[in-house]
């Protein structure tokens, strides 16, 4: 169990950042309806409350990139198809950077500003609630990641041969216009142009690519519904390796050539990890599969971007499986809040401890056991993984570990047969769709014919480490 390993280094020097978000959870406290017909500027998420926008709903992004690795300018055209939940004579779009040049609503020209990381567009017609629109949004510049209250960072970072693009929590927005909280899911296409020689990679499957005067362009497709927060639209200089698995999977790896020797043993192990993954979880949820493994030495973590987790260097076995559960638990499951990251991160942390008990390594309880031995001091218990109190907190040690030990509480609980049902139950349930805390308690209860409540209350919401269980 290392979830150091995913967590930049730098985590834990920042904390004084969270101010800010204070005051501006002050100003989402409205909630995702603002009172008339503009759209609110953020989704309601006291964690990060200018994410996502409220008012209308994305279907899908059609986004049109190209990168100059060498100068880092990004030009692009994103066309967004999206309903209305309301009337809307205004609404916003999340973006930070980047220079906007011009917005269209259903081909008409729509007034614009920026606001801090909000686009706010004036469409010249007031939006009808429950109409479909489109809206595009030309715009360019030389994008760069965003400060995350961790300290850490997130969105288009660049590399020395392109980037490394990863966008939890709030990166999204400083490479797309976007909807950018995971309760607003949607299909994606990318249309990717880069340097002759580049290769850019993106989620779902690649439908084509073609070369020309110099330049490359990659044609990707991720139909199922996605997050903002986890596209990627990578590049660098990277070797391919394609293949289809038994079940159909289409697999693509790229991998930056310093990592390739370190990459390769674990890379072959990709599909062996989802098969087992598939047998515990349920089917896996995509169509597509890989991993991006670029030489990235500042960013300090992985993502499990969807379908193609991106890792910032080659990951070892365990960041492979805790990238792979992912894609059950975070990419297909999908948070409503931020507040419940523990059920994206305790799972992941939780899918490791049960690949080294079914692979000749510790069992789960033993995981368990020498965490729990940590003192009362000790950071695992600084804070309870269900309610992590502020966004500066979500990729803590409490939410990985504590969270994990949240579920393996579950198991002692329920038994093996009930536990194992749960997991399954709670992926193929709400697969493609969204999940809460209190959903997975009420599953799990469910499930056993068990009370459960004083079970997550302990190990979820109670300061402190727990007594002896
Ligand atoms: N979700 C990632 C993982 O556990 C970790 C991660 C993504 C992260 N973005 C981050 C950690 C930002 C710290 C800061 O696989
Ligand atoms: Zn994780």
């Amino acid at each position: 169990m290392t979830p150091s390993r995913r967590q930049p280094a730098r985590r834990r020097t920042a904390v004084l950042a969270t101010v800010p978000v204070a005051v501006a959870a002050l100003l989402g406290a409205a909630g995702p309806t603002a009172p008339g017909s503009t759209g609110a500027p953020g989704a309601g998420d006291p964690y990060f409350p200018l994410s996502g926008n409220g008012g209308y709903d994305v279907r899908h992004y059609d986004l049109t990139l190209r990168y100059d690795t060498s100068a880092r300018r990004l030009d692009a055209t994103a066309v967004l198809t999206a309903r209305a939940t309301q009337r809307l004579t205004r609404f916003d779009l999340d973006l930070t950077g980047l220079k906007v040049t011009a917005v269209t609503v259903d081909r008409t020209q729509a007034d614009f500003r920026r606001d801090g990381q909000e686009l706010v567009v004036t469409p010249r017609h007031a939006l009808r609630a429950g109409q479909e629109f489109r809206v595009t949004v030309a715009y360019h510049g030389t994008p760069g990641p965003v400060t995350d209250p961790d300290g850490s960072a997130d969105g288009w970072i660049p590399t020395d041969d392109g980037a490394f693009v990863a966008g939890e929590p709030q990166g999204a927005m400083t490479w797309f216009p976007a909807n950018a909280h995971p309760r607003d899911k949607a299909s994606y296409d990318f249309t990717i142009t880069v340097p002759e020689g580049r290769t850019a990679v993106a989620n779902g499957v690649l439908l084509g690519q073609r070369t020309a005067g110099g330049k490359t362009t990659f044609r990707w497709r991720e139909t199922q519904p996605m997050a903002a927060y986890l596209a990627t639209a990578t590049i660098g200089k990277f070797q391919v390796e394609r293949y289809t698995t038994r079940d159909g999977t289409q697999v693509y790896n790229a991998v930056d050539a310093r990592e390739a020797r370190a990459a390769a043993p674990v890379l072959k192990k990709l599909p062996s990890v989802l098969e087992w993954e598939s047998k515990l979880f349920g089917p896996y949820p995509f169509r597509a599969a890989g991993a991006i493994v670029d030489h990235a030495p500042d960013v300090g973590y992985a993502l499990e971007t969807q379908t193609r987790p991106v890792y910032d260097s080659a990951p070892d076995l365990d960041t492979l499986v805790h990238e792979s559960a992912h894609q059950w638990f975070g990419d297909s499951v999908t948070l409503t809040a931020w507040k419940d990251i523990w059920l994206n991160e305790g799972f992941a942390t939780y899918a490791e401890w049960l690949y080294a008990e079914q692979h000749d390594g510790r069992s789960a309880q033993q995981a368990f056991d020498s965490l729990y031995a940590r003192p009362a001091s000790d950071e695992l218990w600084a804070y309870p993984p269900g309610d992590p109190g502020s966004g500066g907190n979500i990729f803590g040690t409490p939410v990985y570990a504590r969270g994990a030990m949240a579920l393996h509480e579950l198991r002692r609980a329920v038994g093996d047969r009930d536990f194992f049902r749960i997991l399954r139950a709670w992926a193929t349930g709400h697969r493609g769709g969204h999940g809460t805390t209190a959903q997975f308690v009420r599953l799990a209860e469910a499930t056993s014919g068990k009370r459960l409540d004083g079970l997550f209350h302990t190990w979820l919401y109670t300061s402190g480490k727990p007594n002896r269980p």
